[in-house]
């Protein structure tokens, strides 16, 4: 495999709406992006994903486009784009753009033709059904309820996987893929570093059989796109496929097939979810899984594919919070943990906006307090069917996405220096110990652990390339692998819990301790003891 600059580095995600707003709206910006340039670059990262900031009526934040190629106004104009795209250059970071073609915003010139009569021109760009008196099928939306929506005008159903604001469009019109082929060359040839690609396994769809994920001409689509866009650049392309299986991920990864760089695979995201339920139908997540899911990742992928590694986004509840340990008093160590085992991971590491000051979910006592749309539809929708207010804020508080969502603090000021206007989303009320200055202030913070993995990384090709193994695979606290190539083996070990816990390796014998998130982890490796939440990288004899 040729090496990529995409393997090497480390991917920070924003929300925009809540980095740094720099006009004092409320709603974050690129300007405040641009000005926070140097925080970025202090922690050492390669590229950021930007989630989309295109003209949306924002029914889904931004992930409801009504023009590809305008910038929404709340976040400035295209000259503060081409001057964020220039300026992050500077800082060496590339700006990874987010691709929303699974669906429009029902606001898109596309769609208002579309909806205007059976023959529009345009009308194919989407997805029609004739109405019988009866819904088309039992397709559902990911956000409740079912996904056709009937259009008065000319009496048909389109679909929208999303919400009735984000019709699908239709892949099998080359019209469609020319036009977005078209809008992705416009942004390639504005300097970008490439693409996340939203839902990108629904657009080979066959509605009729009710296939979304994974249809037939998925890879087709993406074998062209590559042709036609991107393959012609050294970019990075990720793609959001919720129910991918490794094998399914070499179809996206393996070079040969010129596709996609990675994919994100969610099996460890959805491991406090009942199987076959919905996201919200919670259980006990289980340890042992996660050490599976993760090692045959890790090791199904190894040479003809690659993998992203994450443990948040704008979608996702906050892993401290999570599976870590979001008590004043084992925030950080347990932060420090979940980062270390994941770092030392063979992939690309993505950073999601405050994960790397330890920012904790924020619980809701009424459903006014959500902003998500996927919350609001699914309380509505629970309620109707007899769930309790109580059973709706517990699954809300545990999954919903304003988690992660919420303004980053950058300081104990009001509003936590976000904005001095009024924020869009309140701030996590923990803002006035959790926030950036406080983590740049002690040299001992979770920032700055972050940024060592980043610089570790950077400097040794053990962790970009090395293999993987997995130790002590029945433990049933301790995360344990090791990192080798030829010159040299890593071990890292971690206690996922509070309670104490031991582990017999007297087989191996550290030279040096590379990393830990205890002052005096200890070096001897023979009835090795772990502290609550301790994580230690050795360098092995
Ligand atoms: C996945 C995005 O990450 C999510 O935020 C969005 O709601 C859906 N795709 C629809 O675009």
């Amino acid at each position: 495999m040729n090496k990529k600059w995409w393997q090497e580095t480390v991917i920070y995600q924003i929300y925009p709406r809540s980095f740094y707003d720099s006009n004092q709206d409320g709603v974050g910006d690129l300007q405040g992006i641009i000005r926070k340039l140097p925080y970025l670059e202090k922690l050492g990262i390669g590229a950021i994903w930007l989630s989309p900031v295109c003209a949306s009526p924002n029914d889904d934040n931004g992930y409801d486009i009504s023009d590809y190629q305008a910038i929404a106004p709340e976040y400035g104009t295209m000259a503060d784009m081409d001057a964020l795209i220039a300026e992050a250059k500077q800082h060496g970071i590339a700006i990874i753009m987010d691709l929303v073609v699974n669906h429009t915003s029902d606001e898109h010139p596309w769609f208002q033709e579309a909806k205007k009569s059976k023959d529009n021109p345009y009308r194919d760009y989407y997805i029609w059904r004739p109405n019988h008196g009866k819904l088309p099928n039992g397709l559902r939306s990911t956000f409740s309820g079912s996904a056709w929506e009937l259009d008065e005008t000319t009496n048909e159903y389109y679909l929208h996987l999303f919400s009735k604001k984000q019709p699908d469009l239709n892949w099998e019109n080359p019209k469609v893929r020319e036009e977005i082929y078209r809008m992705m060359n416009f942004w390639l040839e504005k300097g970008i570093g490439g693409f996340r690609m939203d839902v990108i396994d629904l657009i080979g769809k066959q509605p009729d059989k009710e296939i979304t994920a994974n249809g037939p001409l998925l890879h087709t689509y993406l074998q062209e796109m590559n042709r036609e866009t991107f393959g012609k650049y050294n970019v990075l392309t990720v793609g959001e496929t919720w129910g991918v299986t490794p094998s399914g991920a070499l179809l996206y990864t393996n070079p040969d097939r010129e596709e996609l760089s990675m994919v994100f695979q969610f099996e460890h995201a959805a491991l406090d979810e009942q199987p076959d339920k919905q996201k919200w139908d919670l259980q006990e997540w289980d340890f042992l899984k996660l050490k599976q899911i993760f090692s045959k990742w890790q090791t199904k992928l190894d040479e003809r594919g690659w993998n992203s590694l994450f443990w948040n986004n704008h979608d996702l509840p906050r892993v401290v919070s999570r599976l870590g340990n979001d008590s004043e008093k084992y925030r950080e160590v347990s932060a420090k943990m979940l980062a270390t085992i994941l770092h030392l991971q063979k992939g690309t590491p993505y950073i999601y906006q405050g994960e790397e000051i330890g920012l904790t979910n924020t619980a809701i006592n009424a459903i006014e307090e959500a902003d998500d749309i996927e919350s609001h539809n699914m309380y509505r929708e629970r309620l109707a069917a007899g769930y309790t207010e109580a059973e709706i804020l517990h699954a809300i508080n545990a999954k919903g996405r304003d988690n992660a969502r919420r303004p980053i603090p950058w300081n104990d000021s009001k509003n936590g220096g976000f904005t001095d206007g009024s924020p869009w989303l309140a701030l996590n009320p923990r803002y006035d110990v959790i926030n950036v200055e406080n983590a740049l202030q002690d040299l001992n913070s979770l920032f700055y652990h972050y940024q060592k993995l980043v610089q570790l990384r950077k400097e040794n090709e053990l962790i970009v390339w090395g293999s993987y193994q997995e130790l002590l695979p029945e433990h049933p606290a301790i995360y344990a692998y090791l990192r080798t190539n030829k010159q040299e083996t890593w071990l890292i070990l971690a206690n996922f819990y509070e309670a104490e816990t031991t582990a017999e390796l007297a087989g191996y014998t550290a030279e040096k301790i590379i990393l830990s998130n205890y002052p005096d982890s200890k070096i001897s490796l023979h009835e090795v003891t772990l502290r609550p939440y301790e994580a230690v990288v050795y360098k092995l004899k």
